[in-house]
């Protein structure tokens, strides 16, 4: 099963409005058209609405970096789906081990939210992974189940066509310590047993999971070639036309 790959830069709480504008069009003359790798930038939300205007007419898409799953109301300081619509984003990054840990989002809160984003047309890319104290506990593969099964719960077959995993070991989210290529695949993999298990095998073989936690031009290629790797989410080397670009290239010349 041929799954197109997906290299998102997640550029978390960095660039401003007209420093996010200049990276898109930049990413932007280089992604003209569709190709075979899909690419997409999360920027802040006060970016999104510059960063859209920037990659309008290009193949680079555009998603977010959080919701609030209510239609709106009185909710200080949240952003709702319909907001992201209305600047053309696409995707929606959900439970994020940076949100979990600094803004304690359990995974059923982040299960409202995934099922509010598919309700709402939006994609989301939904973020799992152990710690370095459960991986060196043995209990990665537990972690993992635990964070995709409360993350999807009630979402149907239909709607999984829509929905990405990103696997980050939280141990290698902007560490410079990387997964190797073996340990990684041997996630990803289980995830895609999970999906298999919960759904069937052919919804889970289309399913993209990318893999995230300090990939960069160095050490992409290798990730990139795993079997059950099909992208990335990608922080640190997002920030920088170049890195970004050569990430993307990696992909276009996985196997
Ligand atoms: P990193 O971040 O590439 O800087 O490790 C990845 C992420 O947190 O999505």
């Amino acid at each position: 099963m041929s799954r197109r790959y997906l290299i998102a830069g997640n550029w978390k709480m960095n660039k401003t409005p007209s420093e996010g504008h200049e990276l898109a069009a930049g990413i932007g003359q280089v992604v003209k058209k569709e190709e075979s790798v899909e690419v997409v930038v999360c920027p802040t939300f006060i970016a999104l609405d510059r960063v859209s205007q920037a990659i309008e007419g290009t193949a680079v898409k555009l998603g977010a970096q959080n919701l609030y799953p209510k239609a709106s109301g009185a909710y200080t300081g949240e952003i709702s789906a319909e907001m992201l619509r209305a600047v053309f984003a696409k995707y929606v990054i959900l439970g994020h081990s940076e949100r979990r840990e600094y803004f304690s989002e359990s995974d059923s809160f982040i299960n409202e939210k995934v099922k509010f984003a598919l309700e709402n047309l939006l994609h989301p890319i939904l973020c799992i992974g152990e710690t370095l104290e459960q991986r060196e506990a043995g209990q990665t593969l537990d972690v993992v189940k635990t964070q995709l099964l409360g993350g999807l719960g009630g979402v149907s077959k239909e709607a999984l066509n829509n929905v990405v995993i990103a696997y980050e070991p939280v141990w290698a989210i902007g560490t410079g310590k990387t997964a190797t290529p073996e340990m990684a695949q041997e996630v990803h993999a289980f995830i895609r047993q999970l999906l298999t298990e919960a759904y069937d095998e052919s919804a889970a073989q289309k399913v993209r999971v990318l893999y995230g936690g300090s990939m960069k031009p160095a050490n992409a290629a290798e990730l990139l070639a795993q079997e059950d790797i099909d992208g990335g989410l990608i922080g640190g080397a997002s920030l920088e036309v170049n890195s970004f670009c050569d990430l993307i290239e990696a992909a276009k010349n996985a196997p």
